[in-house]
């Protein structure tokens, strides 16, 4: 990993933090898009289904930096399973967001939201031979998933061509995903941590407090630089700007001893 960046496996780098959208409505996504480009951020994640895609790209195509400097990631809607299907929904994408390629495009989650669980082994291997046509003819730079588990992943390596470049997961304190850590960094695939503040309910965390208040920054601080110690990418989300400059302000390292703590807390979503 370089300083600020991952990178693909296909050579593609990817600006380290990114910022993300989920649950910013559309009207308030251009402002809230264009707070994060003022300060910095140069990675923005969004999703057709998050339905502020229009917001979104107006924010980025307004931004005084050329397209080629801001990182754009989408994905495709959970519900959608199949080729042609797969085809029409990217279209959609880059027309909601104004754009005429994606850095990166993710199928959303293996299964449909409403039918979690579900086996859809077959439609996504078909979206996914969608994804490698689009990616082949330039129209993405690069392809990946998200929310899928190491079997999911391992029925694309299987039946398609290209290795999933990334795998977007959530991922904060407390939240175990060491196997699925492990199986994506023997497959050279980059692991993006959404939700990297539990939706913010970690941050009361008296040991999260205590450890961020002993080494001078804020808990949200320290949960997004605990993502990036074990080299995943976090997605932090914010539509206030003291809160959106305070999150990327993560330039410090988390002792192993810190480490240790942080790793054994038990995870707030299943007490
Ligand atoms: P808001 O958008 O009102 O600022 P996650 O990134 O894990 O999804 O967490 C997002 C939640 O955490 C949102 O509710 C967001 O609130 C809140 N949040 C984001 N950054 C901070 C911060 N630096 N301090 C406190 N709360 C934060």
């Amino acid at each position: 990993m370089k300083e600020h960046t991952f990178e693909f496996h296909n050579g593609v780098e990817i600006p380290n933090i990114g910022f993300g959208t989920w649950q910013i409505p559309n009207e308030e996504a251009y402002e809230a898009v264009t707070m994060a480009l003022k300060n910095g951020y140069t990675h923005i994640d969004t999703a057709n289904g998050y339905h502020n895609e229009e917001n979104v790209g107006k924010a980025v195509r307004a931004f005084d930096l050329p397209r080629e400097d801001i990182f754009v990631t989408s994905k495709l809607p959970a519900s959608i399973k199949g080729y042609d299907e797969t085809l029409e929904s990217f279209e959609e994408t880059l027309s909601n967001l104004g754009m005429d390629y994606l850095d990166l495009y993710l199928i959303h989650a293996p299964w449909p939201w409403d039918e979690k669980g579900k086996d859809c082994t077959e439609g996504n291997i078909q979206s996914w031979k969608a994804m490698e046509k689009l990616y082949r003819d330039g129209k993405i730079r690069a392809i990946g998933v998200s929310n899928f588990s190491i079997s999911d992943i391992q029925a694309l390596i299987e039946s398609c061509d290209i290795v999933p470049m990334a795998n977007q997961i959530p991922f904060y304190i407390g939240r175990d995903q060491d196997e699925l850590l492990a199986f994506c960094k023997k497959q050279d695939i980059v692991v993006e941590a959404y939700s990297p503040l539990a939706t913010g309910e970690i941050l009361n965390s008296p040991e999260i407090k205590e450890i961020a208040e002993r080494t001078g920054v804020t808990p949200a601080q320290l949960c997004i630089r605990y993502c990036l110690e074990h080299e995943t990418l976090p997605l932090p989300k914010s539509t206030h700007e003291e809160r959106i400059i305070e999150n990327k302000k993560i330039d410090f390292t988390i002792s192993p001893e810190d480490m240790q703590r942080l790793d054994a807390i038990e995870d707030i979503r299943k007490k």
